[in-house]
């Protein structure tokens, strides 16, 4: 948009009127995105557990866990939101270690500072309804959705699988600092966060007050046991390496490990594990989730010749077949939350048709002029009228090209 504006600029050099022109029109067409950029962000410190080691609590690289904290106030300042980072999992030894040398798995290559948006934002215009809560942000560096307790040894090298840990180092450091006064909580996430989401909800709300309202959200973590184009089962595979390698099974909920004793691991996936959750639950997701078409319904295993490959970027180049596969991707997705749709009183739905993976963490998709909207109501509105209780909010968009709100962001 700058550049935009530099070219029109120079050729209007000597006319004022036409130079004011170019100007508007360029804000014009770059309206909300570049008002919000104009602002100043918020950066929130990062804070390393330093009792973590006493825990067992490491990242992959035996790095001290981290967590960023901005605190509340007001009316807000006894209510805490806990937003859970993700980042996909590693299954295997080599991609595990890889995963040791980045910002993934070593809070070491991490920023200190995060970006604090959308639902994270301290903006009572940008967040109307979490803006004034104590909130903090996460950091994933164990791979296996806060979920794993393992180690890897052979004399050469050494991987911590200790995500569990982490997660109860963290909460242990945040009670005293006052989550364990807590009025109000909401337990967040994204991506492989939004799965961690689901994992420790009924963990989270037994560390809290009895009083105290205690509600979980995953936006983006409702990861399918879904078949590939080619019938394999490409991520259920995947999963069950993730979970025996990094020692997550004794971590799933029990009453859902027990009640699939054949393929415990399954518990991984929220479709199995959502009705073992008792407290409220708020489901965030695309139904063509980019994330789990490129990952799980079309993976480049399935599809070595790339036929996918145009339609992966951009759905309008999609045949009608692809499309057609695209649609029962989203009928599963659907019928896999049948239940939850139906039958569950206290918890909240967002499914739109946007191609995308994470909605609320930032600004332009959480909440702002020209936000995605399901029923005319943006993400934020669904999500703080569930949590408040204002109304019910079960929303499941029309299937694409429906929708005209969207904002789709393919990587
Ligand atoms: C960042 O946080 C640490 C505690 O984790 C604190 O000691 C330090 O002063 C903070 N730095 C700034 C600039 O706020
Ligand atoms: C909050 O966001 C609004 C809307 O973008 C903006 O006008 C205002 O300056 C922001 N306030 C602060 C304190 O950043
Ligand atoms: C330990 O495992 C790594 C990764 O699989 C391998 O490269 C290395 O050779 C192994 N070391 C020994 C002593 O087996
Ligand atoms: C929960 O109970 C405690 C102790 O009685 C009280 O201080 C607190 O205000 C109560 N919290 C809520 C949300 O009612
Ligand atoms: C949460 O889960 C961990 C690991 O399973 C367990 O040790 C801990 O006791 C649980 N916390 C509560 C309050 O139940
Ligand atoms: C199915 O997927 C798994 C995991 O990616 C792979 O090992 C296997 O070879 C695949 N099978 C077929 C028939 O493509
Ligand atoms: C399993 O179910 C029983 C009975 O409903 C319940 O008391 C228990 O807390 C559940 N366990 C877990 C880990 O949720």
């Amino acid at each position: 948009m700058l550049k935009l504006k530099r070219e029109r600029m120079a050729t209007t050099t000597t006319n004022a009127n036409a130079l004011l022109v170019a100007i508007i029109l360029a804000l014009l067409m770059c309206s909300p995105r570049c008002i919000y950029s104009a602002e100043r962000r918020l950066l929130v410190n990062m804070t390393l557990i330093r009792n973590a080691p006493a825990l067992g609590a490491f990242c992959l690289d035996g790095s001290l866990p981290a967590y960023h904290l901005h605190r509340g106030f007001g009316a807000g300042a006894r209510n805490w939101l806990l937003q859970f980072e993700g980042g996909g999992w590693c299954n295997d030894i080599e991609s595990c270690l890889e995963r040791a040398k980045s910002r993934r798995g070593s809070t070491r290559y991490m920023t200190k500072w995060e970006v604090f948006s959308g639902i994270l934002s301290n903006n009572a215009s940008l967040n109307p309804d979490f803006y004034n809560w104590n909130r903090v942000k996460l950091r994933y560096c164990d791979g296996a959705s806060f979920a794993g307790d393992a180690v890897f040894k052979n004399g050469t090298s050494l991987l911590y699988f200790r995500g569990q840990k982490i997660w109860e180092a963290i909460i242990l450091d945040l009670l005293p600092k006052g989550l364990g006064q807590a009025r109000k909580a909401l337990l967040s996430g994204c991506s492989a966060g939004g799965l961690a989401s689901f994992l420790h909800c009924n963990n989270f709300t037994k560390y809290l007050p009895s009083n105290a309202s205690v509600k979980c959200l995953s936006d983006a973590g409702f990861f399918l046991d879904e078949r590939d184009i080619t019938s394999n089962h490409t991520m259920r595979y995947f999963i069950k390496d993730v979970v025996s390698l990094q020692g997550v099974e004794k971590n799933l909920d029990e009453n859902c490990t027990a009640s699939s004793l054949d393929f415990p691991e399954l518990c991984f996936f929220p479709q199995y594990a959502l009705k073992f959750i008792t407290t409220p639950f708020f489901i965030l997701n695309s139904a063509y989730d980019v994330y789990q078409f490129h990952h799980i319904l079309v993976p480049s295993s399935a599809d070595p010749h790339g036929h996918w490959n145009r339609c992966k970027l951009n759905p309008a180049a999609c045949n009608p077949e692809q499309l057609n596969t695209l649609q029962e991707f989203r009928r599963d997705m659907i019928v896999a939350m049948g239940l939850f749709y139906k039958y569950s009183r206290r918890g909240g739905l967002f499914i739109n048709s946007c191609f995308a993976h994470c909605q609320s963490e930032s600004q332009d998709t959480w909440f702002s002029a020209d936000s995605p909207r399901v029923h005319d109501k943006t993400i934020a509105e669904a999500v703080g009228d569930w949590y408040f209780s204002r109304r019910i909010t079960k929303e499941i968009d029309c299937p694409y090209p429906c929708d005209t709100t969207c904002h789709n962001l393919i990587p």
